[in-house]
């Protein structure tokens, strides 16, 4: 009897979660849309120091003692330098037609514009590039995805200095003028929003920058200097882009644009002050950069909230950001709930700024299933709000989903087969999905779609601890198995129908 009750459950969760994952396939995308996997140079490259590459701040922040929680660092990495040829064969193995990786800034110039260009760096891309177009992949570039050459870090203090406007205006000439004839996506800056919090209000990420009660670091301004790094990421997007479109994009004809990392804020309570806190949270975490990026200046509402903390565009700069954007990207994991603190606020929290305070709980539920990540919950319509939001502020601009993605945590004691079988990462992605299939229902622009990430890698300050990837990397041998999802992903990608005939006990053998 008791037997029977389990079996008998046991098939009646099967055939849900079959049902589930069958609701969603290609056919409700358009023709068009770009599918593909997302990675970053620090996270899967290493050779950290190999073929002429200078160091970036990365491979100088990891070698410090307790930055990072396994102690690793991202020397070796996926040594994706070396296998990029494997790599880009998982991918057309999963039939994406786009791929999203950046390149390491300090591999094409070891020492930013105060050094030579590196010939071996460049040849590397060109390789990766015509790579991916041989295979019908398109090529979806990020100029810095957190790592910039450490020297201009020691000579100027990187973001804090006006200076690194210069040093990525160059930059990303280069990259225009070495890659553009054949990269028709181009991404300044990722995730310029979360950037100047890590390095500068909470000091986790390099520099380290930070005070009281933020974080513990040995030097910094946690009120003053994730404003003026921001503001220094902005006009340095801004030089690149003005330069693209009044050099390149004619004859490149490509598109280029900013990724920002965006949550969705839910009200905690269903009181007005707590709906006003909630918008007010995602001005102050998102609008922040598109505002200026896609309107020429900060939004009305921070600039009364910060006064004279908010650096101010002179009408030069206000010019040059005229020329905006041509896409959105978002990286978004996950919902938070957001409370009022107007006249309560402890804001030594990288929301706290924003006069809210953000809780994952309420009455004693979570928001959503909780994942390994910590704060990373799974609510799936918070995506379609977020993309309905940014349609409706900023006109309906191209979106592309630049990153969405389930963590696995590991550690010695699990298993590979335990990590192999990810339909947690497969019931995520595929109610995502779902859900942003809403929001091009209702009129979103949406071009995109990336998955973070194709492979396991350095997980920044989680090291390898926390696993992204569609495919499992051992990294004692290097091999890449793929995961249950990559099976998931390919059959979603190239079956005409999904699971007419195989359900998923085969599908997770074959
Ligand atoms: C929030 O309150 C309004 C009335 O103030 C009500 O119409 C609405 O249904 C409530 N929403 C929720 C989710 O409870
Ligand atoms: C290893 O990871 C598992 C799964 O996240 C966790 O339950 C366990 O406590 C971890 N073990 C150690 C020794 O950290
Ligand atoms: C995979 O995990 C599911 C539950 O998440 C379980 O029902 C199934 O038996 C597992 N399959 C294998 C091969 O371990």
């Amino acid at each position: 009897m008791a037997m029977t009750l389990t079996v008998a459950s046991s098939l009646v969760l099967f055939l849900h979660f079959i049902s589930s994952i069958a609701s969603i396939d290609r056919s409700q995308f358009p023709n068009s849309f770009l599918f593909g996997v997302a990675t970053s140079s620090y996270q899967i490259e290493g050779a950290a120091l190999e073929d002429n590459k200078g160091a970036s701040n990365w491979d100088v922040f990891t070698h410090l003692p307790g930055k990072i929680d396994d102690g690793s660092n991202g020397d070796v990495a996926d040594d994706h330098y070396y296998l990029y040829e494997d790599d880009v064969e998982l991918m057309h193995s999963l039939g994406v037609n786009s791929y999203r990786f950046s390149i390491s800034w300090s591999r094409i110039l070891p020492r930013g514009r105060f050094g030579q260009i590196n010939e071996f760096g460049v040849a590397f891309y060109n390789k990766l590039i015509n790579l991916l177009l041989s295979k019908g992949i398109q090529p979806f570039v990020t100029l810095s995805h957190y790592d910039i050459p450490q020297e201009l870090e020691d000579r100027y203090g990187a973001w804090l200095s006006s200076e690194v406007q210069r040093d990525f205006g160059y930059y990303a000439e280069i990259c225009f003028r070495e890659f553009g004839d054949r990269v028709k996506h181009w991404v300044t800056l990722n995730e310029a929003n979360l950037w100047p919090k890590f390095s500068y209000m909470l000091g986790t990420y390099p520099p380290g920058r930070c005070t009281q009660p933020f974080g513990n670091c040995d030097f910094g301004d946690s009120t003053i200097e994730p404003y003026i790094t921001a503001h220094n990421m902005i006009l340095s997007h801004a030089i690149a882009i003005s330069n693209y479109k009044k050099n390149y994009q004619m004859k490149q004809e490509g598109v280029i644009g900013i990724v920002l990392y965006a949550k969705w804020y839910e009200p905690f309570r269903n009181i007005t002050a707590d709906h006003i806190a909630a918008k007010r949270a995602l001005t102050f975490a998102l609008d922040w950069f598109l505002d200026p990026v896609i309107f020429g200046d900060y939004p009305p509402d921070m600039k009364a909230f910060f006064s004279s903390r908010l650096p101010a565009f002179t009408d030069l700069e206000k010019k040059m950001l005229q020329l905006k954007v041509d896409f959105i990207g978002l990286n978004h994991y996950t919902t938070i709930y957001a409370q009022d603190c107007k006249f309560s606020c402890e804001v030594a929290t990288s929301d706290g700024n924003a006069m809210v305070i953000t809780t994952t709980e309420r009455n004693g539920r979570s928001i959503g299933e909780p994942t390994p990540m910590p704060y990373f919950f799974v609510v799936p319509d918070g995506l379609r709000k977020l993309v309905m939001y940014i349609k409706e502020r900023y006109n309906n601009t191209p979106i592309y989903i630049t990153e969405n993605g389930y963590a696995q945590c590991s550690n010695n004691s699990v298993l590979k087969q335990a990590l192999l079988n990810d339909t947690d990462r497969v019931e995520f992605l595929q109610s995502y999905l779902t859900s942003l299939t809403k929001a091009i229902r209702q009129g979103a622009d949406v071009r995109g779609y990336f998955v973070w990430s194709l492979i396991d890698n350095f997980e920044w300050t989680f090291g390898y601890g926390m696993r992204f990837g569609l495919y499992h990397v051992d990294y004692s041998t290097q091999k890449r198995t793929p995961k249950f999802s990559a099976k998931w992903y390919r059959r979603f990608l190239t079956g005409p129908v999904m699971f007419h005939n195989k359900n998923l006990e085969t599908l997770a053998f074959e």
